[in-house]
């Protein structure tokens, strides 16, 4: 009987599948929209795509990278543009990331629209200046049991401007049969270092792109990523700041440190770092060094699972526990978070309730 019932379910889910793949290959090959015109910002640019992709994968075909840090899967509400004309209507799989005036706007997901005739669209300046890069790996060296950093130099373009903070996306080549992703990785680097990309990578059980990273990808081979993107970097102000972080959440607060130290900036500040285990821990001698050579910096690692009974002498506990007990009054300070959605919404309460108000706690959530 449970056999019958389970053969049944496998049947329908396999009928479903198979629905939708032929669905997709109709709209592909039988459907045929022919040439579209994308208009791009009243007419400062007008592509000519071929119909039935996804307004996302046109743009990117024709050098105009929209922000998508889940590969067009619909769930990281990055690759927000404005289509003002020949959108269609709003997708289920779209609904849920647009707010009524985003609505209203005409803010819709690029990763869920299809181009099937014309289009007018707008997107902001800055995107025009995102390029795609050609380089190789000049080092994969393991700073955990499960973190590596990942240094690429650049082939071409040589050089890559970008601010402390922002990401990469990364694309990965097929292998064990599976597809080539982009993902998105902040960019560890200071900015003086423009002729190279490193990156703090963390891997993802099962996860397509940090399998390939940690498996396939070698010393030499040849990457591409398209870059830079992200809001995410130190405001001009000259308030204290509080840097929260954990795992590979490391990435961009070590751009902006080392951008800090570099640009000899007063700022006082304190990196609360949050790690499993001392074996978790990375970078731990160059960040103490900058305690020495920033005039106001402390490095404050936390452990939320270090065994009791090990000699470690610092702090330990969830990191938004030992915020809030180190610094109980923090309405002077900004705040500027990296890591899992997890840590950052807890954090961000933490932050709130010790009197940060929400337009100075600046974030990247790795989702
Ligand atoms: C702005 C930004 C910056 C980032 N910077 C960094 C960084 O510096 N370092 C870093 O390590 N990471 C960073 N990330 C995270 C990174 O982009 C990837 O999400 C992460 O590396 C996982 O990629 P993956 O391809 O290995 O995993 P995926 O293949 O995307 O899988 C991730 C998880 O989701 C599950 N999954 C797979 N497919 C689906 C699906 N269709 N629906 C639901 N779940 C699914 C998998 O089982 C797995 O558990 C950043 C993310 C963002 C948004
Ligand atoms: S690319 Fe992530 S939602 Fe569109």
């Amino acid at each position: 009987m449970l056999t019958g019932i389970i053969v049944s379910v496998l049947f329908l889910v396999g009928c479903g599948l198979v629905f939708s793949a032929l669905l997709l290959l109709a709209e592909r090959r039988i459907l045929r929209y022919g040439p579209c015109a994308i208009e791009i910002n009243d007419g400062k640019k007008t592509l000519e795509v071929d119909g039935g992709g996804t307004l996302l994968a046109a743009l990117a075909e024709n050098d105009i990278f929209i922000p998508s840090a889940c590969g067009g899967r619909g769930t990281c509400a990055y690759c927000k543009v404005r289509v003002l004309e020949g959108g269609g209507t709003i997708g289920p799989v779209e609904a849920p990331y647009l707010s009524p005036a985003e609505t209203k706007e005409n803010v819709r997901l690029s990763c869920q629209v299809k181009v099937r005739g014309n289009m007018r669209i707008a997107i902001p300046e800055s995107l025009f200046s995102i390029r795609r890069f050609r380089g190789h790996v000049e080092h994969k060296r393991p700073l955990t049991r499960d973190i590596v950093e990942v240094r690429i130099a650049l082939d071409d373009p040589a050089e890559m401007p970008f601010v402390a903070g922002q990401y990469i996306q990364l694309e990965s080549q097929p292998y064990r049969g599976r597809e080539s992703v982009m993902r998105a990785y902040s960019v560890s680097s200071p900015p003086s270092d423009t002729r190279a990309v490193e990156t703090v990578i963390r891997l993802v059980p099962d996860g397509i792109c940090t399998t390939w990273v940690f498996e396939i990808l070698r010393e030499g081979d040849s990457v591409q990523f398209s870059g830079p993107y992200g809001e995410f970097r130190l405001s001009d102000s000259d308030r204290p700041c509080l840097f929260i972080a954990g795992g590979s959440g490391m990435a961009p607060i070590w751009s902006m440190l080392r951008d800090m130290k570099e640009k000899r900036s007063r700022r006082s500040a304190v990196y609360f770092f949050g790690a499993l285990t001392q074996a978790d821990l990375f970078y731990t001698e160059p960040l103490r060094q900058l305690e020495k050579e920033l005039p106001d910096f402390r490095y404050v690692p936390a452990l939320s699972r270090e065994p009791p009974e090990s000699d470690w002498s610092g702090e330990r506990g969830m990191i938004t526990d030992v915020l809030a007990r180190r610094i109980p009054d923090m309405a002077e300070y900004e705040a500027y978070l990296c890591g899992s959605p997890g840590m950052i919404d807890a954090a961000i309460k933490v932050l709130q309730s010790g009197g940060i108000p929400p337009d100075r706690i600046f974030y990247d959530k790795f989702a």
